[in-house]
């Protein structure tokens, strides 16, 4: 059945920048990148052993540097550039693809690699280099107080009451590219559904909570979202 909706709520996860060659999380052998995620994406880890953690997180921010927006981050964009209701497109992915393709109504709920988070100051600050040298903070000067401004496992989540307020008032939620493993992104479906949004996934396979969509779509992001957003822009309807 197809709905008409004016307020959009859009989660993407790792899958939707697969196409352009970055890293999903979770591979077939259940390493990121050759790690495990408590040895390089948690507090604990950083404690452990700082130098594997920043290094990890410079090849990831080196590694931008080589991959470019595929046609689902365009065609996101291009939703975000030509929609006039409401939207917002929340990410979990720490890479800067959406932001190069131009959605501008977009926020980083996990962090971004291009930024750093001095432990000295508190400042959090646009960043492009390696961290495993120790250099000095971009606000304050001090040396060796920077990490990633990445959220960790057993973190917060940046800017979760704008999120949840949105979701509350979203009347279609799209999930992208994710999994659904990993709280509170995976719960979002359940705020929005609870609130009367219609619900739509795209990923690869099934996500761990694809039962609560109203609709599943599986395949490539790079052809399901283009196709999507033609739709919605075309006929206002999904
Ligand atoms: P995952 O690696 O867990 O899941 C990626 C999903 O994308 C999988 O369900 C794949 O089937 C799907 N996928 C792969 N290629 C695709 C393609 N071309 N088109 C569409 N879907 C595709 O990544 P996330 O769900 O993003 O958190 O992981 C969530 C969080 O766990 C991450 O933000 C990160 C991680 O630990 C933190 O670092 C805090």
């Amino acid at each position: 059945m197809l709905q008409r909706f004016n307020n959009i709520v859009i989660l993407t996860g790792a899958g939707v920048s697969a196409e352009s060659g970055v890293a999903t999380f979770r591979g077939p052998d259940g390493l990121w990148e050759g790690h495990r995620v408590e040895d390089v994406a948690t507090p604990e880890a950083f404690v452990r052993d700082p130098d594997l953690v920043q290094k990890f997180y410079d090849e990831r921010r080196a590694k931008l540097k080589t991959v470019e927006p595929n046609a689902a981050h365009q065609a996101l964009a291009r939703l975000d550039q030509t929609w006039a209701g409401e939207l917002l497109l929340v990410t979990q992915n720490v890479d800067d693809l959406h932001d190069r393709a131009g959605s501008q109504r977009l926020l980083h709920m996990h962090g971004e690699l291009n930024r750093a988070w001095c432990l000295a100051c508190d400042a959090r600050s646009p960043f492009d280099g390696d961290m495993a040298s120790g250099p000095p903070c971009p606000a304050c000067g001090q040396t060796g107080s920077l990490r990633p401004d990445i959220v960790w496992f057993g973190e917060m989540p940046y800017q979760m009451e704008r999120i949840e307020q949105a979701l509350r008032s979203c009347d279609l939620f799209v999930s992208i590219g994710t999994s659904g493993a990993v709280y509170p992104a995976a719960g979002f479906v359940q705020t929005a559904r609870y609130h009367g949004a219609r619900t739509l996934e795209m990923n690869l396979d099934p996500s761990e909570g694809s039962f609560h969509f109203h609709e599943s779509r599986m395949g490539r992001a790079g052809e399901l979202v283009p196709d999507w957003v033609e739709q919605v822009l075309s006929h206002g309807l999904c």
